[in-house]
């Protein structure tokens, strides 16, 4: 018992010493919660056990006597038990005892404690801790049962919240995550999320085992069989009181698979490919986006997660980044993340089978690929850049049974919200920490001309509503900030408009929105700075090739630019105009950038990038190429803090706003490394130079990890970048790559 802290409890009565009563005993124990365990139990052998085992200091049979005097009593025999135990520990019960319980099953618990208690009602605290092991009884009790697992408390409007405010202590204080929830959600949840696996293993064991030849099956049950049927080695007394206590919400889920199942043989007796197909593409995915959700983490952590659960929490890397090196070598970096965006979004809408090659397999991109999945489209892959998307139609998206997760990207969220406002159906969009921050009134003001119903959160940030059946109108809408993001998403929701909806752009912006519904045989007209759709043209599907990412190039051209006796070739890169600024920036600094075999691919122009590496010089920045080169600022800062003399940048206050505050978290990077600099409200000032390693925090932002990690090349001391997950965004196998060209990254999980 720690000296320093009074026990929570000064005697704790444990009634039923089986795993999940003994292993409380241990934990309180271990903990020093309470001064003195006594333990109820009609087995002499289990209280001999439990002394034995040093688990409890007194025992009775008779569970009056062993909870007197206790302040709290803990319940942990089978919930068909439940009544009866009740009734016969109320005669030792003190007036301020707390009473709670581990049963699995609230709702019939509760009504039978209601009764049995009587005036005592108010200090019964129903709980669950969801955990287990194979094993049972007293012998097996473990102190570490709870530790980082979840306790449901389902609290009824009678109970005394100052005594579940005293269970969710012991429970937090034996490692435990504590919820709370109504007892019938409960019900239907545990229903659904265990007591129907449960019942699907026993009926599925015993089916088999009643054929004639069992022993043959089970001899040769191999991986699939085992894995799923494990849990019916679980407790056939407790699955049996379970079943039958949450009788109604079992039958209920029950139904609910009987439904599954019956599509299921249907689609196998119909050869319905593409019911089956649908089937199983959503199951995986959707099974990589709960955990997803679960987690906040991102969907392809989640998808290789091979864990049991996929609930630990994830780790974020670090990058070791040690100074030097050159880079050399042929390199493919992956698909561009703004058209996989779109490629996703207009292949959805479109009627017809569309084979999108090249698709940016990182998170932001899966995002929309989820979203569109959660609104009933049959998407196949993504396997090596490949996905297949059956199209449902401008009008064939179906409402999606809960809110979207877009991750942390901005594009998903914001051109979804203009898609999204012209649907029959309400939606709404969540986020990540960071996309959470990010402002969305931009996207929404204008929709709301269009006679949208958008509600965004505090602030004007996510999450998003979107109140769909509204007829939306054509507008011209002149944007206030150079933005491709809000230019798509009114674009976007101009489909579903009536007439006209035409976008000015104050300065050009990407325009693979409009070059890919062209593709789509959507006409954009393009009229200097104006672009215009008309609404209610079908898309027709056809086979799309996204080229590699400019912006993930980009630190490849400054890494092998900066570092002496580079030269990298980096084929089939994306040279729309609109994105190029970074080449024109570099060039500008005396980079050696040169575009090979300049082609068209699906209307987007292609080329294959030679860069060497140069001396550069410092340069201020030409405010036209701003929005051209926007994503790839932390990389141009980079190469400026390499160049001789200083470079200016102004007019780019819209870096402020992007996945982190990039002005100010890359100037507080450059102040790690020791790099002159000034920061201004629309730009910063670098003096280039030499300049050592340090710690740098990414603040989650894949592009600012990405740019440190490139520094590293002509720092003189290592550096060490914080919190690089968010990498998987846009550049998955970024480090691999990296080091491949001759990068000395080591990534630290
Ligand atoms: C994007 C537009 C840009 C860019 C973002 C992708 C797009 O955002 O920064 O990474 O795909 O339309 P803004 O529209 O906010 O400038």
């Amino acid at each position: 018992m720690t000296a320093s802290r009074p026990p929570l409890f000064q005697r704790v009565a444990i009634i039923g010493l089986g795993l999940i009563g003994g292993s409380l005993a241990a934990a309180i124990r271990e903990q020093g919660l309470a001064r003195t365990v006594v333990a109820g139990s009609r087995s002499t052998r289990t209280l001999e056990q439990g002394l034995a085992l040093g688990l409890i200091d007194e025992g009775s049979q008779d569970l009056a006597v062993a909870v007197r005097g206790a302040d709290l009593v803990f319940v942990a025999t089978p919930v068909s038990s439940m009544g009866a135990v009740l009734k016969a520990l109320r005669p030792g019960l003190a007036e301020r005892a707390i009473v709670t319980d581990g049963g699995s099953v609230k709702g019939a618990v509760i009504a039978e404690a209601r009764q049995a208690l009587g005036d005592h009602f108010p200090r019964f605290v129903p709980g669950h801790p969801i955990a287990g092991k194979e094993k049972s009884g007293v012998e097996a009790a473990d102190a570490g049962l709870y530790r980082q697992h979840r306790v449901i408390l389902t609290p009824t409007p009678d109970t005394d919240p100052a005594a579940t405010g005293r269970v969710r202590s012991l429970w937090h204080a034996v490692g435990a995550e504590v919820l709370e929830m109504a007892p019938d959600h409960h019900d239907r949840v545990l229903a659904e999320t265990s007591h129907l696996p449960h019942l699907l293993a026993f009926s599925l064991v015993d089916t088999l085992a009643r054929q004639g030849d069992s022993t043959e099956i089970f001899r040769y049950a191999a991986g699939g069989f085992r894995d799923f049927t494990r849990i019916a080695s679980s407790d056939p007394v407790m699955w049996h009181d379970i079943f039958r206590e949450n009788r109604d919400a079992v039958l209920e889920a029950l139904a609910l698979f009987r439904d599954g199942i019956d599509r299921f043989q249907n689609a196998i007796e119909h050869n319905d490919d593409e019911a089956l197909m649908g089937v199983m593409t959503r199951a995986n995915a959707a099974r990589a986006h709960f955990l997803a959700m679960n987690e906040r983490t991102s969907y392809t952590r989640a998808r290789h997660s091979d864990d049991e659960t996929g609930m630990t929490q994830q780790s974020n890397p670090t990058f070791l980044a040690r100074p030097g090196g050159r880079l050399n070598g042929r390199l493919r970096v992956p698909g561009d993340k703004s058209m996989s965006h779109r490629a996703i979004m207009l292949a959805s809408l479109a009627e017809g089978t569309t084979t999108v090659e090249g698709f940016l397999e990182g998170e932001d991109a899966l995002a929309t690929l989820q979203a569109f999945r959660d609104m009933g489209v049959l998407i196949e892959g993504p396997h090596h850049g490949q996905v297949v998307v059956h199209g449902v139609g401008l009008h064939g998206l179906k409402a999606p049974g809960k809110p979207l997760y877009m991750g942390n990207s901005g594009t998903s969220m914001r051109l979804l919200t203009g898609l999204l406002a012209g649907q029959a159906f309400d939606t709404e969009l969540s986020g990540d920490e960071s996309l959470s921050k990010r402002p969305m009134e931009r996207v929404a003001s204008p929709l709301r001309e269009m006679g949208a119903r958008i509600d965004t959160g505090e602030g004007g940030r996510p999450p998003v509503r979107i109140h769909g059946g509204q007829a939306l109108k054509g507008i011209h809408y002149p944007l206030p900030m150079a933005s491709a993001q809000v230019k798509s998403a009114v674009l976007l929701a101009g489909l579903y408009a009536e007439g006209e909806t035409s976008v000015t752009e104050p300065a050009p912006t990407r325009d693979h929105t409009e070059r890919m519904l062209g593709g789509f045989g959507v006409p954009v007209r393009r009229d200097g700075a104006t672009s215009t759709v008309t609404g209610g043209t079908p898309l027709a599907a056809g086979p799309l090739d996204v080229p590699a990412d400019i912006s993930s190039a980009a630190f490849f051209l400054v890494g092998a630019s900066i570092a002496e006796g580079s030269e990298l070739t980096l084929p089939h890169v994306g040279v729309n105009p609109t994105r190029t600024g970074v080449i024109d920036i570099l060039k500008l600094m005396g980079a050696d950038i040169r575009l090979e075999n300049p082609r068209d691919s699906g209307g987007e122009p292609v080329a294959d990038l030679v860069v060497k590496s140069a001396p550069l010089k410092g340069i201020e920045i030409p405010r036209e190429l701003v929005p051209l080169a926007i994503d790839e600022f932390p990389a141009i800062f980079i190469a400026a803090a390499c160049a001789q003399g200083e470079t200016v940048l102004r007019g780019a206050e819209e870096l402020r706003v992007k996945e982190s505050d990039r002005i100010q978290v890359m100037a507080d990077g450059l102040a790690a490394l020791g790099v002159e600099h000034q920061v201004h409200e629309d730009g910063i000032r670098i003096v280039g130079g030499l300049f050592g390693g340090g710690e740098v925090d990414s603040h989650g932002d894949h592009r600012i990890a990405m740019s440190f990690a490139m520094a590293a090349l002509r720092a003189s001391a290592p550096i060490t970048i914080h919190r690089c997950a968010n990498v998987a965004t846009s550049f998955p196998g970024f480090a691999d790559l990296a080091r491949s060209a001759g990068l000395d990254l080591e990534v630290q999980v």
